[in-house]
């Protein structure tokens, strides 16, 4: 019998669009000889839905029309089980439940790639493939995630962070903070987005109120960094578990602005122009043009810093590289990266359907060694307990 993988996609989240991107691509890459796949879509208000029509992207076009001829549906633990169950089953259109065996999650952003769906998911009972809850979470936090690396000896730049709440009370004791201790160009960046949005650079204080006015806008935590100058990004792919992993070629993004751009890396070049291939479009190149020690040193760097996170699947580390100082920082974890980084993959010879099986391999090994974990005791303690009106006298209840 084939596996059954629930591809979960979409979210309350701005890289929403992204995320269908990247799961039509992954659903049209998986090998329907070892497994059928359910493509579930979740709306902007967190609504569920299943349907043919969301193999396709250009489905999306008219999500009216897609919703109307698509089925809401839930997913719902039934004993050892986890089913998807069709909410608009009737007397008269009976449709069965669905069991499903692990769960794919394509998602990008904060109320889902963070650990949310992870959560949920581990709620469920249901293996899923990717990172767990503790570091997706981490992996979305900028400011926490710079702490993990740095208690884990990895280069990272330093940063100011702060609540939103305690700048807008004593902006100037923020804004000279930053002066003295950072001082211009800045990076500022809201703690939790991705795609580049809410970043911005400053070089004098005009511009950094500007700067963090609009970062606020976007998420309660911000974080500001000395802006590198003569930067050069490179991105690697690791792919694993704590026991083993593997690192991809390095691709060098190639950036029209100064900020690598929401359009830039998902619309596939400038702004205003448009396309659905998503991360896999970008403008690079691949392999990074980089002496070969400098290619190592960050491909080392980049597993040190999957296992220092407890990575699982597949990820992109961000690299960004002071040519000026010749130093390495870590910028960031991509815990579910556009379109899975499949790209960098074929590039270090491992076609997407082969990693696509990794990945669900990948999850089913955890899910083993999770299962040989106890969890519950099958006692019931209370059964012999009897209980008076104030509860039994010096035992717990
Ligand atoms: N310290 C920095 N110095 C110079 N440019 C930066 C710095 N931090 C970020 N950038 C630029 O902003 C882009 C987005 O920042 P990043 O931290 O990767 O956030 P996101 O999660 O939105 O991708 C980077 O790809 C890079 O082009
Ligand atoms: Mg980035």
């Amino acid at each position: 019998m084939k596996t059954t993988v629930a591809f979960l996609f979409g979210c309350r989240s701005v890289e929403h669009e992204v995320s269908i991107i990247s799961a039509v691509q992954a659903m049209k890459a998986v090998d329907k000889d070892l497994y059928d796949i359910l493509p579930i879509y979740v709306t902007k208000s967190g609504e569920l839905y299943t349907s043919d029509a969301l193999f396709e992207v250009e489905s999306f076009r008219d999500l009216k029309t897609l919703l109307k001829n698509a089925s809401p549906v839930a997913l719902l633990r039934q004993g050892n089980d986890t089913v998807l169950r069709f909410l608009d089953s009737s007397l008269f259109n009976k449709k069965k439940d669905i069991i499903i065996n692990v769960a794919f999650p394509v998602v990008h952003g904060t109320n889902c790639e963070d650990g949310t769906i992870q959560g949920y998911l581990e709620f469920l009972g249901l293996p899923y493939v990717g990172c767990d809850i503790l570091s997706s979470a981490v992996g979305m936090d900028k400011a926490i995630f710079k702490d993990v690396m740095k208690s884990a000896g990895l280069p990272v730049l330093d940063c100011i962070k702060f609540y939103a709440k305690e700048y807008v009370a004593d902006r100037d004791k923020f804004i000279s903070a930053i002066e003295e201790k950072i001082g211009y160009p800045v990076i500022v960046k809201p703690i939790n987005l991705g795609s580049s949005v809410g970043i911005s650079k400053a070089s004098d204080k005009n511009a950094l109120l500007d700067a963090i006015d609009l970062a606020i806008s976007f998420s309660d935590k911000v974080l500001v960094e000395k802006a590198i100058e003569n930067l050069r990004e490179v991105n690697c792919s690791v792919l694993g578990d704590s026991d083993e992993c593997f690192a991809s070629v390095l691709e060098e993004p190639i950036s029209h602005d100064e900020i690598l751009s929401y359009a830039e890396k998902y619309l596939g070049g400038s702004k205003g122009s448009s396309g659905s291939k998503g991360m896999a479009s970008l403008g690079r190149k691949l392999p990074a043009e980089l002496p070969s020690d400098k290619t190592e040193e960050i491909r080392s760097l980049a597993k040190e810093v999957f296992k220092a996170l407890g990575g699982n699947g597949v990820v992109r580390i961000d690299f960004m590289l002071d040519t000026k100082e010749d130093k390495v920082y870590v910028n960031e974890i991509n815990t579910i990266p556009g379109s899975l980084s499949f790209y960098l993959w074929e590039a270090t010879d491992m076609p997407y359907p082969k990693l696509i099986n990794k990945l669900i391999e990948l999850a089913f090994k955890r899910g083993r060694e999770k299962e040989n974990l106890t969890f519950t005791i099958d006692t019931n303690i209370l059964s012999n307990v009897s209980f008076g009106s104030k509860g039994a006298k010096g035992s717990k209840f």
